[in-house]
């Protein structure tokens, strides 16, 4: 049997390809590989405000965002979170067996609370129900972006608390980060990571973005005070452009430093640019074909949901006997 794999994206916000390099594209390469499930996770997007006609409307486009991407429907199971109850179900099994004081110390939920005014419980809980949501399926292995490591983490230590507590239950997945992308920065400020919920208009490609838009948006991005690359001594932005340029076309360290060392930041970013604009063009084409056949998406995710079903519901069988519930 293939070992499972599990990832999702939440469906707030503008993909962007900090998104594609960091999972997105890894969740493609893999696919016939292992046995994949692809969520859309809309109960996490929901620990901050969505207007629900727009979050409606979200959870298609990253369906069709999924597909276009190159994520095969008849081989990968993509399914939405909210369809599936047992996520919600194992969630709060889960909640029980894990301290508070772990929630707390995760960096996202610090970073997060820090911009409200009062925090939801659904902000503290948001790893948990990641956790739920990876032990559900008894995935082996999880394809993320680098910000996610400390919630992988913490899914293996409350797999691992509830195995000591109650008896082997859960397989403990393991982490698996892109080599390179795992952690693109904000394009105005490569200090920060690229994020959905940045403000700055010059922050993020989106995947959508038209190619006007990506050209400027990588021309104006932010570099250092020298006027060409040097590998060995490159500040922050320079280092990101590199790393935008390397995870799209896949080439060797070798092959990116006799390529770029020495060439004017004028230079690299409109090559970086081309490049962001020849591998989104395909994708956003097949997004607009995707979106133009009603009906497709919504088959695809009951077919994901159906599929996947009979493997939750399982898991949430043993858990509860485990658990002694009824
Ligand atoms: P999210 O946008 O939080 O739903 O994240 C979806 C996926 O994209 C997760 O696997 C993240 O780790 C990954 N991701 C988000 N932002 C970045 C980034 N700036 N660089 C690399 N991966 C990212
Ligand atoms: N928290 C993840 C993010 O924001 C999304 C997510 C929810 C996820 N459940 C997951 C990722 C399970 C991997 C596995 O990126």
């Amino acid at each position: 049997m293939k070992t499972r794999v599990f990832s999702g994206m939440q469906p707030s916000g503008n993909l962007h390809i900090g998104n594609y390099l960091g999972a997105l594209k890894n969740w493609v390469r893999i696919q016939h590989d292992y046995d994949c499930i692809f969520c859309i996770v809309d109960l996490h997007a929901v620990t901050v405000y969505q207007e629900p006609r727009e979050l409606r409307a979200k959870i298609r486009e990253i369906a069709a965002l999924y597909l276009a991407a190159g994520i095969d429907p008849k081989v990968s199971a993509i399914m939405v979170q909210s369809s599936v109850a047992a996520h919600a179900e194992l969630a709060w099994m889960l909640t029980c067996v894990t301290p508070v004081g772990w929630l707390e110390r995760m960096t996202q939920y610090k970073a997060k609370a820090a911009k409200q005014e009062s925090v939801g419980d659904g902000l503290l809980q948001y790893p948990v129900l990641m956790a739920a949501d990876i032990l559900l399926y008894q995935a082996g292995i999880v394809p993320v972006g680098e910000d996610q490591a400390q919630h992988l983490e913490l899914t293996r230590d409350i797999a691992q608390r509830f195995n000591t507590l109650y008896g082997e239950t859960f397989v403990v997945p393991e982490t698996s980060l892109p080599t390179v992308g795992a952690r693109i920065m904000g394009l105005d400020d490569p200090m920060q990571k690229m994020s959905k919920s940045a403000s700055g208009a010059h922050h993020a490609v989106a995947l959508l973005d038209p190619p006007d838009r990506i050209r400027k948006t990588i021309m104006r991005a932010t570099t250092d005070s020298q006027p060409s690359v040097d590998m060995d001594s490159a500040g922050p932005g320079v280092l990101n452009l590199l790393a935008i340029y390397q995870a799209f076309c896949g080439w060797s360290d070798e092959q990116m430093r006799s390529h770029f060392q020495g060439m004017r930041y004028g230079d690299l970013k409109k090559q970086v640019a081309e490049m962001v604009v020849s591998q989104l063009e395909p994708f956003q084409q097949r997004y607009g074909q995707i979106v133009s056949e009603p009906g497709y998406l919504d088959a695809i995710l009951r077919d994901g949901a159906a599929r996947v079903a009979p493997v939750a519901e399982e898991t949430v069988r043993l858990t509860k006997e485990r658990m002694g519930l009824f």
